[in-house]
């Protein structure tokens, strides 16, 4: 969503925060602006745009320099894309700035009241309410502090924040409710981020403020109230990243990288977490005892997006491997729908940011209802990852293209592992686990030789990239595949894509197929392979351009097809982590042949910390 960071020291502050910004651009971004002091003078700049368009509309340094500076990339909430609703908004005197990630639900009777005492509002964004606010509250309390206080005690919804005021020009206040927000310590410097990859080519010392918690940062000076009240001793945190990790290398794009990183990050994901002896996987970070584990009758998975397919893919798995029943559900539907959390249901959280509103507001909605939340994330140190009960990392690293890949396919590996580790306890046996845990082994180097075929799968996205509609076929633990396959085509080629069950196509989707409707189908070797070819024969027979993924060796399918991709074969259950990424490169380079901007997909943002 939006981004946030600051700075505070010595050094010129606007190019250090524009520059943070610009590590974050990925996540989403349809304007910018910034704040600095500047010969103790607050200053402004907004541009509709990138940060690019802002940083060719600032004036000559020696104009805008100065050691104090906030800036934030938006991702249009309230109000349309442009420079008056871009961030930092303003007071009425332009003396106090603020720039704001989240959403303040009740604005609207704020700014109504705000109105009414004599306040002027330029944009229509919710954020500009918290400057009229502390303008307000400022007049009647002692400290702009306190002023901070009184204002964001009115407000009701979430949000980081970083506060510049022309009074107080050499510190920048920071708080949050809701929505991350990372200081880092650097040497009589101070940074803030929403997000650590903003800040770590300056300092990898760094700490998470909680909820509540207003943090002042100086150049050489730090102090934190939790509830404006008591002094808070922060956990500092040395984050062990490599910079390299948001570098694109000799890749077009972050994606495709991220699409070929994917033998490596599968591995990563299930590296260390495998016993042979035992045929059994290992999960420490969920800290379950066996009995823990005998005693689960029910499992909720819960995710938004590719990270809630992913949770379809492990509700194949579990019941598969454990016989344990699994409810799959949208975390956005999850929180507001009162779940049943019987007693012995494990429930996990599954999100590759960690951050993720909706997923994170399900994890507390199940936490307060008694239950233990279990995350499986990708961000070391998020919300969902600090919030839950245990969980486990899927060691994906750093993903920066908006449509998500390999943290896709690292997640299916932690959920495989984990149905192994339930399995185990019930159902299967040291040999069928080992056999299992062998087949997994072999995945990176079986992802490896479809990466092989990109550029045939280039060719087939020439087909198919004029096409208005697409529609995406599996059956069984390839259905979510199927579903996954769509969202990454619609997502950035804007090509409108279904995901359907194969066999619903009857009832009703066939319909829609004629000559210029490019099906893409999984049909892979598994007990439900002559169900679906049937399904398929019957596309076939409406004249759809039929595109099938199917297994090395059988070539029954290219009779119906105009192109067939292949792939080797793998044990059902793990057959998504191979399905997936013929569709994963196809979405890929049909977005590139349009000539779109794949990383930067309009109107999606990489973390949705908003409703
Ligand atoms: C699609 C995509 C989104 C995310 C969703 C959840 O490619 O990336 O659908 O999967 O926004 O995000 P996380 O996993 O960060 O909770």
């Amino acid at each position: 969503m939006s981004n946030i960071v600051g700075y505070i020291g010595k050094r010129n502050a606007l190019p250090i925060v524009i520059e943070a910004l610009k590590r974050l651009e990925y996540r989403g971004c349809d304007s910018a602006g910034c704040a600095i002091i500047h010969d103790n003078k607050l200053q402004i700049y907004k541009k509709p745009g990138k940060i690019v368009d802002l940083e060719r509309s600032l004036p000559e340094p020696n104009l805008c320099s100065g050691s104090v500076a906030i800036a934030h990339t938006r991702w249009a909430t309230h109000g349309e894309p442009s420079e008056v609703n871009a961030h930092p908004q303003i007071d009425c005197y332009g003396k106090i700035a603020i720039v704001h990630n989240g959403i303040i639900e009740n604005y609207i009777p704020l700014k109504k009241q705000l109105i009414e005492l004599g306040h002027q509002f330029i944009s229509d964004t919710d954020t500009e309410v918290i400057a009229h606010l502390i303008e307000q509250y400022r007049t009647s309390e002692p400290t702009i502090q306190e002023a901070i206080r009184v204002a964001l005690s009115k407000v009701e919804g979430t949000y980081g924040l970083a506060i510049l005021c022309e009074d107080e020009p050499d510190q920048i206040f920071a708080i949050r409710k809701g929505s991350p927000l990372i200081v880092g310590i650097g040497d009589n410097e101070h940074f803030i981020a929403n997000d650590v990859s903003a800040i770590v080519i300056h300092t990898k010392r760094v700490f998470y403020l909680q909820d509540d918690e207003l943090c002042i940062l100086k150049g050489d000076y730090f102090e934190i109230t939790n509830g404006f009240r008591e002094k808070v001793k922060p956990q500092v945190s040395t984050v062990d990243w490599d910079i390299s990790a948001i570098e694109k290398g000799p890749y077009k794009h972050f994606m495709l990288k991220e699409i070929f990183e994917q033998p490596i990050s599968v591995d990563n994901a299930f590296r260390g977490r495998i016993d042979e002896s035992s045929g059994n996987a290992r999960l420490g970070g969920l800290k379950l005892t066996p009995q823990d584990i005998s005693k689960i009758e029910q499992i909720h998975l819960v995710g938004c997006g590719t990270s809630y397919h992913a949770a379809l893919i492990g509700k194949y798995m579990i019941e598969d491997f454990a016989r344990i029943p699994v409810q799959v559900e949208f975390a956005s539907e999850y929180r507001y729908r009162n779940p049943i959390i019987q007693d012995n249901t494990l429930i996990f959280v599954i999100s590759q940011s960690g951050e993720t509103a909706d997923s994170l507001a399900a994890l507390r909605e199940a936490q307060s209802k008694g239950a233990k939340v279990y995350g499986i994330t990708n961000v070391v140190g998020s919300s969902i990852a600090r919030e839950s009960n245990g969980g486990s990392y899927i060691h994906a690293g750093t993903e920066i293209g908006v449509a998500s890949t390999k943290a896709f396919t690292s997640q299916i590996t932690i959920l495989f592992l984990l149905s192994i580790l339930l399995g185990r306890q019930r159902n299967l046996s040291s040999i069928q686990g080992l056999e299992y845990i062998r087949e997994l082994q072999r995945i990176p180097a079986k992802i490896e030789s479809i990466l092989q075929q990109s550029e045939y799968i280039r060719e087939i996205a020439e087909t198919i990239k004029d096409s208005h509609n697409a529609m995406y076929l599996g059956r069984g633990i390839n259905y979510p595949v199927a579903l996954e396959g769509a969202l990454k085509l619609k997502e950035i080629s804007y090509i409108h894509a279904e995901g359907y069950a194969a066999a619903e196509m009857k009832h009703g989707p066939i319909a829609l197929i004629d000559k210029e409707m490019p099906v893409i189908a999984i049909a892979t070797n598994d007990p439900l392979y002559d169900k679906i070819h049937n399904n398929l024969e019957e596309v076939y027979s409406r004249k759809a351009r039929l595109i099938t993924i199917t297994n090395e060796g059988n070539t029954e399918l290219e009779n119906i097809s105009e192109r067939v991709i292949y792939l080797p074969s793998t044990l059902q259950n793990l057959q998504p982590l191979l399905t997936v990424i013929p569709l994963q490169l196809l979405a890929y380079y049909v977005a590139d042949l349009k000539g779109l901007n794949v990383d930067q997909p309009r109107n999606l943002a990489k973390s949705v910390t908003v409703e």
